[in-house]
């Protein structure tokens, strides 16, 4: 079968960091169904995986977000049959989506919306469970609107993650959702997507807030590197807040900064169940289901900002290119082979 992999950690633009090669197609076996990739989504973790040092060198595809359908399954599988379409973002250890054929665990699978195709869908998996996990199991928030009319800050509300982030907490918890954006076309975005007020990211972040009314924050979500963001988080979070960032610190936070104000703090790592195998594995499909049926229902919409052609070492090599800029609207994806 086809794939694109690569046999050493380089730099974006070197010759062998994206290459198409032939490798053996899996067997399904256990829990696992072997899917026939029709597209991918590529995201922010594929840049920083590729450039982690292979020990061995031996061949790493990268490629965590597919869409695609069944075409065999193992003893154990009860979830699926041969010929469901479905969605998944896989698990970090394994090999990923970008390949012709790809075993995932059918606890981290689901059956894809029937009324998006499969670009549509592939852009979903991973931040949509990165998204629902910070929500509403970090911050805790209802999803049966008793928290409605809170206040959550989103930095960083246009990429993948603060793309389905926002439609959530509109359409599940009904919260006041502050979104930040730097530029007029990333700040429409949030807007469309049911961001109430846009902020600028760039500039003073509580002074923002001020003129908006809404000084402190019951719940900030931190998309990007959070300790440029630290103190002023720290600051507009409410007495007894609560905090989810899912991205590393990069540098030493200060947790004592949250105990005046009993605030709660939370990492959020998408790949937890599924590396861990946690007993609880199969909430991953249970949430993946029911943004499936929320988006046959009208209630959410495809995050694709961007449908990059086939799946090959060049297109991929392009996306990772782009991401890495940081400057990303909604998610890139690939479709065919
Ligand atoms: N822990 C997990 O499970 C998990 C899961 C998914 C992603 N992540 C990580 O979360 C981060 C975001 O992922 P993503 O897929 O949403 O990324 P993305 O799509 O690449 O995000 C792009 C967005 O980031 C915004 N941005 C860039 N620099 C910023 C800054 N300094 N401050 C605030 N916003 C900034 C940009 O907004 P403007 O253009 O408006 O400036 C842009 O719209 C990545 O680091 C990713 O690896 C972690």
């Amino acid at each position: 079968m086809k794939a694109v992999g690569s046999y050493k950690a380089l730099a974006v633009d070197e010759a062998e960091a994206f290459l198409d090669v032939e490798v053996d197609k899996p067997q399904a076996t256990g829990r696992n169904i072997l899917v026939e990739v029709k597209a991918i989504s590529v995201n922010p973790v594929d840049t920083k995986v590729r450039k982690r040092p292979h020990p061995d060198e031996t061949l790493r595809i990268l490629g965590w977000d597919a869409a695609g359908v069944v075409t065999a399954i193992g003893d154990d599988v009860s979830m699926f049959e041969v010929g469901d379409e479905v969605y998944y973002a896989g698990c970090i250890t394994k090999p990923g989506s970008n390949s012709e054929y790809q075993l995932v665990d059918e606890r981290i699978a689901a059956k894809k919306p029937t009324s998006l195709g499969f670009a549509e869908s592939a852009a979903l998996p991973l931040t949509t469970i990165t998204a629902w996990e910070a929500i509403f199991e970090r911050l805790g928030v209802s999803k049966g609107g008793k928290d409605a009319g809170k206040s959550i800050l989103m930095i960083g509300g246009a990429g993948g993650v603060g793309s389905i982030a926002i439609q959530l907490a509109r359409k599940l918890a009904n919260l006041n959702i502050i979104a930040t954006a730097s530029r007029k076309e990333s700040a429409d975005w949030c807007k469309a997507r049911g961001a109430d007020h846009v902020i600028n990211h760039y500039e003073d972040i509580p002074a923002q807030l001020d003129a908006l009314g809404l000084p402190m924050v019951d719940y900030v979500l931190c998309l990007t590197n959070i300790a440029g963001y630290w103190k002023t988080i720290t600051d507009v979070i409410k007495p007894q807040g609560k905090i989810c960032t899912i991205v590393d610190f990069f540098e030493d936070g200060n947790l004592d900064l949250l105990k005046p104000k009993s605030a709660t703090f939370a990492f959020e790592f998408m790949f937890t169940r599924s590396m861990h195998q946690t007993d609880d594995m199969d909430e991953i499909n249970e949430l993946l289901s029911e943004t499936a049926a929320m988006i046959d229902d009208g209630e959410l919409v495809t995050t694709v900002g961007d449908v990059s052609g086939p799946i090959n070492a060049e297109n991929i090599r392009k996306v990772h290119a782009s991401i890495e800029e940081g400057r990303a609207i909604g998610k890139y994806v690939l479709e065919g082979w």
